[in-house]
């Protein structure tokens, strides 16, 4: 009974393995059509979308801190005014960074409004005038840009497109210590 039971184990083992093989191939075979980057053409059109509508999310992000450097009044102002710019100095620098790749990936980074409004996901903060309330909306920017930027870290990991993936891992860096000194603010 047992030399049965083994020997029915063994033929399960050996036809798993010949599916894997089979699946391997097919697997294989489907992601054949490469980029001039040698990255997977279908995978790659995904990876170019979600960077464009992370980018429309990043312009928004700007917009947001354009308005409270603006807007910002109160006893802080000064080193809020110059905090602000900062971070939207660093942000238009990213945001090139993303239609770059955008680009070298073959694709068109989006550049209109109208595209942005259309993918835009965070909060658009409008005439924020106080401090907490310009602070809290940084921290839930941010906090939407680290779901789309997880979300093309773990896509472009799977084809090994090391490019978007390195950059992600950047963004996600200094957004979370962002987020942190941010938090830290708030918690005076
Ligand atoms: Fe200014």
């Amino acid at each position: 009974m047992i030399v049965f039971y083994n020997a029915n184990i063994k033929t399960i083992n050996l036809i798993y393995s010949v599916f894997r093989g089979f699946l391997g191939y097919f697997v294989k075979n489907k992601n054949m059509k490469t980029n001039i980057l040698g990255l997977p053409v279908k995978e790659t059109e995904i990876i170019i979308s979600e960077l464009n509508s992370l980018l429309s999310n990043y312009q928004v992000y700007y917009q947001n801190l354009r308005g409270i450097h603006w807007n910002i009044r109160g006893k802080r102002f000064f080193d809020l005014h110059v905090k602000f710019e900062e971070l939207y100095n660093d942000s238009q620098l990213k945001i090139d960074m993303i239609a770059e790749r955008v680009l070298t990936l073959g694709g068109t980074p989006l550049h209109t409004f109208e595209d942005y409004i259309k993918h835009n996901k965070i909060e658009v903060g409008k005439n924020i005038s106080n401090d907490e309330k310009a602070v809290h909306l940084i921290v839930n920017s941010l906090s939407h840009l680290l779901i789309l930027e997880r979300e093309i870290l773990n896509k472009t990991a799977v084809v090994n497109d090391e490019g978007s993936n390195a950059m992600m891992s950047d963004f996600i860096a200094e957004q979370e210590k962002t987020i942190w000194m941010m938090q830290a603010w708030l918690e005076e």
